[in-house]
């Protein structure tokens, strides 16, 4: 039986993560490596840049469905409030993040983001099928986003850092289901299947990339998916976008992670860190 996702219930409940409850004050008295935190202002970094996505995403059809322009309009703040999270613990954690910084990022995203940013509108009379293939997408990027969080959760020493990790992991949970479940019918028409293939085939990249420039792409998904736990958390998530019709080839997480594992140019995970002198970050 086919699972539905419940948009009534979660337009009702949507919140920004909770963080009120945890004592940040307490950050320092637990360990915090440069790797997490390194990790962790890439994380911050994606999830402030959603509201890019968002006004992007506005412009094109996929917006004329209520029921997407709905879940958008409580995604877009949810994710915006996982990026003020993560920053508030990277504050408590004695590292400076420059107010400036969405901005900074936002200029320096590739000419690609841009171009795929200001072209999205277009999409919509080139590809028919666009709003199948953003759909199913998202779920990939949600469904990344969900267990890359689960394994820094798991691996932290620092509770605070894995209970806000855990949290942010239920809302991304929640952002897959959505897509995957609105994706489903869609792709049960074959023109619809075609072009996602063709699309996510050729153009779709890691979360983060286009924002974050490929040496941190790169470092950061070794530092999630490198190990051999990673490999069986890859391959969990081509196992599950596969389910959607028509998709049983994808195996794109895999692909990637081979390709980023394999890649000997680059920081190793023992390379540089975005800490710098007094713990400033892109300063
Ligand atoms: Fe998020
Ligand atoms: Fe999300």
């Amino acid at each position: 039986m086919e699972s539905t996702f419940d948009l009534e219930r979660y337009l009702n409940n949507s919140q920004k993560v909770e963080t009120r409850d945890l004592d940040f004050s307490r950050v320092r008295d637990y360990p915090i490596t440069p790797q997490e935190i390194r990790c962790l202002s890439y994380m911050m970094d994606v999830e402030a840049h959603t509201v890019m996505y968002f006004k992007a995403l506005l412009r094109t059809c996929a917006a004329r469905d209520p029921e997407v322009l709905a879940f958008m309009s409580c995604w877009a703040y949810e994710e915006f409030f996982h990026g003020r999270a993560i920053r508030q613990f990277l504050e408590a954690a004695g590292v400076h993040v420059d107010a400036a910084r969405v901005d900074h990022v936002r200029r320096q995203r590739s000419w690609r983001e841009r171009i795929e940013e200001s072209g999205a509108a277009l999409l919509c009379h080139v590809v028919r099928d666009f709003q199948a293939v953003y759909l199913a997408w998202g779920a990939i990027q949600e469904l990344s986003a969900s267990e890359a969080y689960s394994v820094m959760a798991r691996r932290t020493k620092n509770p605070i850092l894995s209970e806000l990790l855990q949290r942010m992991v239920k809302d991304e949970r929640r952002h897959f289901a959505f897509y995957f479940n609105k994706a489903r019918p869609l792709l049960r028409s074959r023109p619809a299947q075609v072009a996602t293939g063709v699309i996510l085939r050729r153009f779709w990249t890691p979360v983060g990339d286009g924002v974050k420039n490929d040496a941190d792409v790169r470092w950061t998904m070794r530092y999630i998916f490198g190990d051999h736990e990673g490999m069986e958390i890859v391959r969990r998530i081509d196992e599950c976008i596969s389910k959607l019709p028509g998709m049983a080839w994808f195996n794109l997480m895999s692909r990637m992670r081979e390709e980023m594992v394999g890649a000997a140019a680059g920081p190793g995970l023992g390379g540089p860190v975005l800490v710098r002198q007094g713990n400033n970050i892109l300063g």
